[in-house]
């Protein structure tokens, strides 16, 4: 085994350095703390390693992911979504009798409990989609007891995310629920309970249905991101999995990670209804005291592109083309990254789009309002939060328990 050796204040100390199956390099420090009181200090965590995973391998600088040793790109082509989901929380692809057994599992733990859509019910129609999400996970633990099989949980997890994500945005609108059909794939069903009436034989088109697979696919796990290390954080507490998935969807809402996607949209609308000068709107992300960002650009990892984000540009046009939409907002989101991917500030500082830049545009031309984006995220993400918290489990991980630096005031008189 290699060794680090780190030298403070005179003293010498032997770190041991491990390598990841691709050849990623790590300094192991946990050693530190029994032989000295330094701590190492990453705010935002952009090096620190937190864990060993198999799940998923990313390399930035060369636009690579694959989960468990598959390429995003052949999975988003070619794999259905619950494919997708066993591949992650179980280590490997479905035999065609094993995806069968899957699917009928998922199917027989997918009605949402009649409480939980009364509790749906009864939130203010301008709630928040991911309030509620993150609200109804958390009480799934109310009704299902910690005794059951993990394995049973997790169905019910990967398969009623989706119909409390669509309930949640048809009682906003006042509409009856829809509840899921046995025969449907993951992505039609979900459409279903969308946009179909309970009743009706409305039947989801094969463009939609492949796009909304495709988009939950991309979206299905990221290895270390905010949300995936707060449902590792809180599960290292030994929480159950419904309050860790809660927590996960509560990360995933900030404009920073998932709730890009709403923040775009919304960006591209402003420029939009302001005469549709994105060049103003460029020179604004580029003045820090202007408080704006681009949104749907930069990322930790990815310093060249997400390949997330082109596989979405593509299946953007395709979408739009087959809908036969014409979304102005596509062209003002184009000429940004036109303008940008030529930019020195953002060539200095690697900002290319990501996931989030065109994945609004194509929710929109398929009817989803935009504050039901993130939700849609949050399905998809669904597997892989899952995934991670099943490997942590089995690990028996240590609680997480970061350390910090005290910067307040020493010891003081408390005034008489
Ligand atoms: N627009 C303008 N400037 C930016 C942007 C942006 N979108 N992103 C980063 N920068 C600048 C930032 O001001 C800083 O400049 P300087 O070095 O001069 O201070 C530099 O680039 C590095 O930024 P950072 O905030 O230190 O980078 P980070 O790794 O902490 O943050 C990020 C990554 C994704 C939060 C950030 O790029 C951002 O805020 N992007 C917009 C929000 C967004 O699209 N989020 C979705 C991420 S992908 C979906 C997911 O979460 O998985």
């Amino acid at each position: 085994m290699s060794v680090a050796k780190l030298v403070l204040e005179g003293k010498e100390y032997d770190l041991p350095v491990f390598s990841g199956s691709e050849g990623e390099t790590a300094i192991d420090i946990a050693s530190l703390r029994a032989k000295s009181t330094a701590i190492t200090f990453d705010p935002g965590y952009g090096n620190t390693g937190s864990c060993q995973s198999a799940v998923t391998f990313i390399d930035g600088e060369k636009g690579i992911l694959r989960h468990r040793g598959y390429s995003i790109e052949e999975l988003a082509v070619n794999a259905r979504f619950t494919e997708v989901a066993h591949l992650l929380i179980y280590g490997e692809l479905p035999t065609a009798g094993q995806l069968t057994q899957w699917r009928s599992d998922l199917a027989d733990h997918d009605q949402v409990h009649q409480q939980l859509l009364q509790m749906i019910s009864h939130f203010p129609p301008a709630a928040h989609p991911m309030g509620i999400l993150s609200s109804i996970i958390a009480a799934m633990s109310t009704y299902y007891s910690d005794d059951e099989p993990v394995d049973v949980h997790i169905r019910r997890l990967v398969s009623q995310v989706a119909m409390i994500a669509a309930a949640a945005y048809r009682s906003s609108r006042g509409l009856p629920v829809v509840f899921p059909r046995r025969e449907l794939g993951y992505a039609a069903n979900f459409l279903r309970m969308m946009f179909g009436g309970p009743t009706s034989d409305y039947v989801v088109p094969k463009v939609l249905e492949d796009a909304m697979n495709m988009l939950l696919i991309v979206h299905a796990d990221h290895e270390q991101n905010c949300s995936t290390s707060t449902v590792r954080m809180v599960g290292s507490s030994q929480a159950n999995i419904y309050a860790s998935m809660a927590a996960g969807v509560c990360a995933l809402w900030g404009p920073l990670h998932g709730g890009a996607n709403q923040a775009v949209l919304e960006m591209l609308d402003a420029i939009h209804a302001d005469g549709g000068d994105y060049k103003k709107y460029m020179e604004m992300a580029k003045r820090k005291d202007s408080g704006f960002r681009l949104m749907g650009f930069g990322h930790r990892v990815y310093k060249n592109f997400d390949p997330r984000a082109s596989l979405l540009k593509k299946a953007c046009d395709d979408v739009l083309d087959h809908l036969g939409v014409l979304d102005p907002l596509l062209d003002i989101a184009k000429n940004l990254e036109e303008i940008a991917l030529k930019d020195e500030f953002f060539i200095e500082r690697k900002l290319y789009p990501n996931v989030d830049f065109y994945s609004g545009i194509i929710y929109r031309a398929m009817g989803f309002p935009v504050n039901m984006f993130t939700a849609l995220f949050a399905i998809g993400r669904m597997p892989g939060w899952i995934a991670h918290w099943r490997e942590q489990d089995a690990e028996g991980a240590r609680i997480h328990r970061p350390r910090q630096i005290y910067t307040g005031p020493n010891l003081r008189a408390y005034p008489k």
